[in-house]
């Protein structure tokens, strides 16, 4: 097996690696204590921390899920793509079920439980903001997800804003801003480039106001961005910084302090709570100026028949009724993660040893790198297996394994082409990726590597075919058509 970089040069061998007058009133949280159900397992409340050390890894709901699979036998489901989306965590579970039973109109509602539900909402603001280190001055607005959040600062960056972004961003970084305003950077080759190649664009123009757009980690090949030294660079330059946290905050510590950047954005679905919430958080003055993301209630403070007075702050661009289960739901992922970070790095930083050293003990397999040999990852790999089409292997890892992956482009189409770089290849070229997190465990690693290797020396043992999804199994024998939830 061999690493290839940006240029598609095999990397040598020795660095390989893939890589109340009475009694006085009891806390508020006790007081609706009577509304809550009865809690099935600790750390039921939707606001408070999860119970548990440390130590312990925060369980996923879809533990103990079994597939089928097309040889007629059911299998632990190895769920190997929680960078596209991760499972919901039991806390989450927890807490929406909690909140749902109090959930009544927010924000204007007089009623007992609309102030609960009101007061759970803002609370979840604020845990999303510690979660990401949010300064005083920062604001927390509640989105849909990482997309929703960038185009929503997109629409309020000040008309002359001058945008950078790399090329290897995912298109929700790559793709909302305004082009003509947009400064493009290659895809680097290596992090001491990828901060040349920013100075340099950064030198050589001019403008008041100045947007860096960074990923924490790229969401093909998992390899963590040097965001800390590229705000520097960006500040330096006069240029605020906006972090694509969406890989990034289910892995690892982000402190917006810390890292000197001015906006993070993240979303519930990828930090295992799948609930249809994400945030932008960050420094208020241009959001506070901007037009509101969406008309409506809830953003106005005052409307007469000839002006509309919009709020400030978050309510600015929450206008609707809110997502208060996605918050909440967002908010009790976010504390869970908080209380077992090391566990959680523990755990990945033992899954992606495995998983890097068993592909590059596998002849035929190719792994993708944009930084080089030996760059720090999460726990995510990308490859292809020499004469095996990418979606002949995920359609076999998941048919004959019960393995799921993902292969194709990403959403990263300029970084997929500079990684795979192929000049002669009739069509685009594509990959496979697994991505592990708190779903995974080492069996399944060893499973997919077995199955992997299994493909690249012979072959799949079932029969597939190419449809309009790709490679799909001929006469697939599992009942796909599993009974609707609703
Ligand atoms: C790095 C990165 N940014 C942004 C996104 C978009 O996230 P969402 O689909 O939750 O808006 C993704 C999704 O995969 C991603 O990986």
């Amino acid at each position: 097996m061999s690493i290839a970089t940006l240029h598609g040069h095999p990397a040598p061998s020795s660095h390989r690696r893939a890589g109340g007058a009475s009694p006085p009133a009891p806390p508020a949280r006790d007081r609706v204590r009577a509304l809550r159900p009865a809690p099935t397992e600790p750390g039921a409340c939707p606001s408070a921390p999860p119970h548990g050390s440390d130590a312990v890894l925060p369980p996923v709901v879809s533990a103990g899920l079994t597939v089928p699979t097309v040889g007629g036998a059911f299998v632990d489901y190895a769920n190997l793509d929680h960078a596209a989306s991760t499972p919901a965590l039991v806390v989450v579970r927890q807490a929406v079920d909690a909140a749902l039973q109090t959930y009544s109109s927010v924000h204007r509602g007089k009623g007992y439980a609309s102030q609960v539900t009101s007061r759970w909402y803002e609370q979840a603001r604020e845990e999303v903001g510690r979660f990401v280190g949010a300064r005083a001055e920062d604001e927390v607005v509640f989105t849909r997800n990482t997309t929703d959040s960038l185009n929503l600062l997109a629409r309020s960056l000040p008309r002359d804003t001058t945008v950078y972004v790399f090329e290897s961003e995912h298109h929700a970084a790559l793709l909302p801003w305004n082009a003509r305003r947009t400064v493009r950077l290659p895809v680097p080759g290596s992090a001491r480039d990828a901060v040349l190649l920013l100075r340099s664009a950064l030198a050589s123009s001019r403008g008041r106001n100045r947007l860096v757009v960074l990923s924490g980690a790229s969401n093909v090949t998992g390899e963590l961005w040097p965001v800390a030294e590229l705000a520097a660079v960006a500040r330096d330059g006069g240029a605020r910084v906006v972090l694509d946290a969406a890989q990034l905050a289910p892995h690892r510590r982000v402190d917006l302090d810390a890292l000197g950047v001015d906006y993070v954005a993240l979303s519930g679905h990828k930090l295992y709570a799948p609930f249809g919430a994400g945030a932008l958080v960050g420094r208020s003055d241009w959001l506070d100026a901007a037009a509101p993301y969406l008309a409506g209630g809830g953003a106005t403070r005052a409307v007469t028949e000839r002006a509309t007075h919009w709020q400030t702050g978050p309510a600015r661009h929450e206008a609707g009724s809110p997502n208060v289960i996605g918050a909440v739901a967002l908010a009790a992922a976010c504390a869970a993660l908080a209380a077992h970070r090391e566990a959680v790095e523990a755990h990945e930083q033992a899954l992606e040893a495995s998983l890097s050293a068993g592909l590059a003990a596998i002849d035929g397999v190719e792994t993708y790198s944009i930084f080089g040999p030996g760059h720090e990852r999460l726990p995510v790999a990308v490859f292809t297996v020499e004469g095996v089409d990418p979606s002949l292997l995920s359609a076999v890892l998941s048919a004959e394994h019960g393995i799921g992956v993902r292969d194709g482009r990403f959403c990263a189409h300029l970084l997929v082409d500079a990684l795979l770089d192929d000049p002669y290849a009739a069509e685009p070229g594509a990959a496979v990726r697994v991505s592990l997190g708190l779903g995974t465990t080492p069996e399944h690693v060893v499973r997919l590597l077995a199955a992997v290797a299994s493909v690249a020396s012979s072959g799949p043992e079932w029969e597939y075919e190419l449809g309009g999804n790709g490679w799909e199994p001929v006469a697939d024998p599992r009942d796909l058509a599993a009974a609707r939830p609703w």
